[in-house]
């Protein structure tokens, strides 16, 4: 959780003002991850010198504070380090002084910014608590600060580099991290580091890099220490004298110009690549254990330790998304417009993948590994949240068109229960931003148990789109709004997609496939069919639903999944109560909550499980209930006695593709209703990299 930006230029004139800005609006990007509090650290009237400014609540009240400074803002470096945080509380309060970025000291020697969880805080804590250091907040990252600084003293002999320094610290740390290392001990220096959440760098210069990939540094120990003024003086195309910081020993090949000398570059650090793309598409994702170290216009990226077969590069890559895609443009919010972009981005998901006049559908990411998932004894497919549900969607249809058994596992229950995996296994693995910690580690064990992990997430350079054997990226778009809404529809069709191409040597199943694929070919239309009903599907929010406490969705089939993750969507960003009712259980317990007051949305567009759903109608009206239900278009009888939401009429494993849009739009509208931050509900985080 949490979001993590820093920025870096290296002879490139900046003033104060331009800095902080870039600091704050990187922030702003990020903010989707956390918005408990933020705060940054940038250079004081020197590079020895640090300013901390930190605020409770978002990034605009920390946009005001850092105004409000009475701060040269004028006054420009030709090289500088800023870094800045936004915060998802998980240890300490949120408030000001549990905000990062964490000091070591009074004087601000060490700063640092921290997206993840240490878990061996507290024990570092008494063991530095023991050596008489006193601590100020009830963070687990503060710890990290203060050892950096411990470790700094005790080794002042060994005269460690910035990079050796982070190096030993890492090394004590367990848990998951992606760090930014700040010091006026070493300045315009950073050190970042990642351990299992995202990191990457940002690289912008005016004239074209030499190469585009950065060799990973093994290290020697001399690389541990740090060179004396004369020993760099003597190497360096700079001196120090004139104000511009001292090049390095090495040169890294990708930073120097085609004319093989120092240039201008600005770096930017980032949890995203949301809040780079606005200053370059150049980007490198750093790995687990990566120690990256910028100074004098270059990264080099050192390894935690040394690993056997390890790649020993990193590449420069360019980033695909487009600014206007992370902006709101006419929309009120994010979740709205990512709503409204539905009928785009199931297309995008579909594009050049689904070719409708053959029927044929081709997951390029897949097409190697297809005999093994079709000999498999059983595919498991493991998400969290939203992800799961498009999971839960999609099983029947796998089963259906594939007769592999298909199981489904919620990543922190599947960890907990240790759940038996075999080498024969193929296990899928749905992450939208593809940063789930629950997921990742569920995938991580899955690969040390020899089974095929295939990825499907809409994070092109995520840790499961990297660390999977082959995947599908759904293609969506960037996906800002917390409440997830075009990544479900696109991870639906991504895993019907999955299995139309699995079953594609099943000649038994050519009529069903090449009805569902017609199906598919429908579908944006029918989601712009039901995206123009949005005035009503207001109305009924303010006017019949707004008042409630309470709200149950009951369907069965295909449309469990839809009522699931309907529900989710209306108690995550409206905070009413909402479960989802499986209406084949109804009889089993949930019928004692129904009443003439209790609302009901019943789910009854046509499939086979019609007749039955019909039953759950009248154990409902029976117990005086006034459901709202959902169906189909044509369904006069319905249409004509009851209040209703109409949808066109679909396959039925593709129904719960249009059936989902009315009740995103309804719980939008409750929320705006309920005065609710649309994108940023309370205590929630789009992207969960803790477990
Ligand atoms: C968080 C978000 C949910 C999301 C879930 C899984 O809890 O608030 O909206 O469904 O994480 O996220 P993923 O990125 O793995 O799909």
């Amino acid at each position: 959780m949490c979001g993590i930006f820093g920025y870096l230029n290296y002879l490139v004139e900046r003033d104060r003002r331009f800095i902080l800005d870039t600091l704050t609006n990187g922030l702003s990007r990020l903010e989707y991850r956390g918005y408990d509090s933020a705060g940054l650290a940038a250079d004081g009237d020197s590079a020895e010198e640090t300013y901390i400014f930190k605020q409770m609540g978002k990034v605009a009240a920390l946009k005001k504070l850092v105004n409000e400074q009475q701060v040269d803002f004028e006054k420009t470096f030709i090289s500088h380090c800023g870094m800045a945080h936004t915060r998802w509380a998980t240890h300490g309060q949120p408030s000001q002084l549990n905000s990062h970025p964490h000091r070591s000291d009074p004087n601000n020697e060490f700063t640092i910014v921290h997206n993840g969880i240490i878990t061996n805080y507290k024990e570092i804590k008494t063991l530095l608590s023991k050596k008489g250091i006193s601590f100020e907040t009830d963070t687990d990252t503060e710890c990290v600060a203060k050892l950096t600084k411990y470790v700094y003293e005790t080794t002042k002999d060994q005269n460690l580099t910035f990079t050796a320094l982070v190096k030993q610290v890492a090394k004590e740390l367990e848990g998951s991290f992606a760090f930014i290392f700040k010091s006026v001990h070493f300045p315009n220096e950073v050190v970042a580091t990642r351990r299992g959440s995202p990191l990457l760098v940002g690289v912008k210069t005016a004239k074209k890099l030499k190469v585009d990939f950065v060799d990973v540094e093994f290290g020697s120990a001399a690389d541990n220490v740090t060179p004396t003024p004369a020993e760099a003086s003597s190497t360096g195309f700079l001196s120090a004298e004139d104000g511009h910081p001292q090049l390095h020993r090495s040169q890294s090949r990708a930073f120097l110009s085609e004319d093989g000398m120092p240039q201008p570059i600005e770096f930017f650090l980032a949890s995203d690549a949301a809040a780079i793309v606005e200053h370059t598409k150049r980007v490198l994702y750093l790995e687990d254990d990566d120690i990256a170290h910028i100074a004098s216009g270059e990264l080099h990226i050192h390894r935690l330790r040394r690993d056997e077969g390890a790649s020993t590069t990193r590449s420069i890559q360019t980033l695909e998304i487009e600014l206007a895609e992370i902006m709101k443009g006419s929309f009120d919010h994010f979740m709205q417009k990512e709503i409204y972009e539905q009928p785009e981005s199931v297309v995008n998901t579909m594009r050049g993948r689904v070719n409708f006049e053959k029927h044929q559908v081709t997951l390029g990411g897949l097409r190697g590994y297809l005999q093994i998932m079709r000999r498999a004894r059983r595919i498991v497919f493991i998400a969290c949240g939203t992800s799961y549900h498009s999971c839960l969607a999609t099983r029947g249809i796998f089963e259906e068109l594939t007769e592999i058994p298909a199981q489904i596992e919620l990543a922190s229950d599947f960890l907990d229960r240790r759940t038996p995996i075999f080498r024969d296994d193929v296990c899928v693995f749905v992450s939208q931003s593809g940063e789930t910690a629950d997921t990742i580690l569920a995938m991580r064990y899955c690969l040390e148990r020899g089974a095929l992990c295939v990825g499907i997430t809409n994070t092109v350079g995520s840790s499961i789109s990297r660390e999977s054997h082959c995947g599908v990226h759904i293609n969506a778009g960037p996906e800002i709004g917390v409440a997830s809404t075009k990544a479900y529809t696109s991870q639906y069709i991504a895993l019907v997609m999955m299995a139309l191409q699995l079953s594609e040597d099943r000649l038994s199943m050519t009529e069903r496939r090449n009805a569902i694929i017609d199906g598919l070919y429908r579908l944006p239309q029918q989601i712009k069919q039901v995206l123009n009903q949005d005035s009503n599907l207001q109305q009924l929010a303010s006017v019949t639903l707004s008042k409630e406490k309470s709200l149950l969705l009951m369907g069965r089939g295909y449309q469990n999944a839809t009522c699931l993750e309907g529900a989710l969507k209306i108690k995550e960003i409206s905070y009413m109560h909402s479960e989802g009712i499986l209406a084949g259980e109804l009889k089993h317990g949930p019928l004692a909550l129904v009443d003439e007051n209790m609302p009901v949305i019943l789910i009854m567009t046509k499939d086979s499980l019609y007749p039955k759903v019909q039953s759950a109608l009248q154990q409902v009206t029976a117990r005086k209930g006034q459901p709202i239900i959902v169906c189909n278009d044509d369904d006069e009888d319905l249409l004509k006695n009851y209040k209703t939401i109409s949808v066109p009429q679909n396959v039925d494993c593709l129904q719960g593709l249009v059936n989902i849009v009315p009740l995103q739009l309804l719980s939008y509208h409750l929320a705006v209703i309920q005065g609710v931050d649309v994108d940023f509900p309370r205590n929630l985080a789009k992207s969960v990299t803790v477990e």
